[in-house]
């Protein structure tokens, strides 16, 4: 079938502890997912599974329709997979087009003694500005310096970087962490953007942007899916109010 992603019976024990249970799950094609749940669900242990930084203990995850379950994180970018950290990934002393050039380069392979030369690379600025253009931040100065950016606006600029490559599925950790209302807000248009064009897994606690944002939402509590649906039905699921939203949901 033309799922994206697609997970078999992912178990992870960190010895006694039983981190991800028996989870399955299944994204199609341009669906934006949301994992969410308490602190400690297992929400990062998931992605860092899918992404191939931690092998998960059995179970299958296939991309695609490819089993990738013991292919490495480059491999798997190959095959189509970002994933955007917490922490940040920019260099703050670079220029955004700066930035975005040694993603397309490191991508690439390029050596570093390409490096000298950027300066006068028409052609990598170029494709600079087109891979900012394509993901919606053609409004960002290139020039600037990222350590002048807002928070906000390096949030975003992380965010394009991860996904330079047009992947065909981006696993992202909390992309509002840290963010202001307005902010967050800005952030949420910018995926709103790329829906449908990417496939997202999006783990979040903001779930103002969860629900303006997902077509689907699952819920994780202690490594195991508790309920998986429409935000409407997540929202109204009087187990997942019990066990993460409360009574502010
Ligand atoms: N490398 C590890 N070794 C041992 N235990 C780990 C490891 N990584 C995560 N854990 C444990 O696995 C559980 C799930 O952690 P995880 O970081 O995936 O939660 P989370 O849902 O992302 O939480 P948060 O919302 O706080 O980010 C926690 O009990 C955590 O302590
Ligand atoms: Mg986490």
């Amino acid at each position: 079938m033309n799922a994206v992603l697609e997970v078999r019976n992912l178990q992870k024990y960190f010895g006694g502890l039983h981190a991800t249970r028996n989870l399955s799950m299944s994204l199609p094609q341009g669906e934006l997912h949301a994992v969410i749940g308490p602190n400690g669900a297992g929400k990062t242990t998931l992605i860092t599974q899918l992404f191939g930084e931690i092998r998960p203990t059995s179970g299958t995850v296939l991309v695609n329709g490819r089993d990738v379950t013991s292919r490495p994180p480059h491999e798997r970018v190959r095959l189509g997979m970002a994933r955007s950290f917490q922490i940040t990934t920019l260099v703050r002393d670079l220029s955004v087009g700066e930035n975005v050039i040694l993603a397309l380069l490191a991508r690439e392979g390029h050596a570093f003694r390409f490096w000298r030369r950027i300066d006068r690379n028409m052609d990598l600025r170029t494709r600079a500005a087109q891979a900012l253009a394509r993901i919606g931040l053609d409004g960002m100065d290139m020039s600037r310096r990222v350590a002048d950016l807002s928070h906000g606006e390096q949030r975003m600029l992380e965010l394009a970087i991860a996904l330079v490559g047009d992947p065909a599925l981006a696993l992202l950790d909390e992309p509002m962490a840290g963010l202001g209302s307005e902010e967050s807000r800005a952030m949420t248009r910018f995926l709103s953007g790329l829906k449908g064009r990417i496939t997202i897994l999006l783990v979040e606690h903001d779930m103002e942007a969860v629900f303006a944002l997902a077509d689907r939402v699952t819920v994780l509590v202690s490594g195991e899916i508790i309920a998986v649906g429409t935000p409407d039905e997540i929202r109204n699921d009087s187990r997942v109010r019990d066990a993460y939203l409360g009574e502010d949901a």
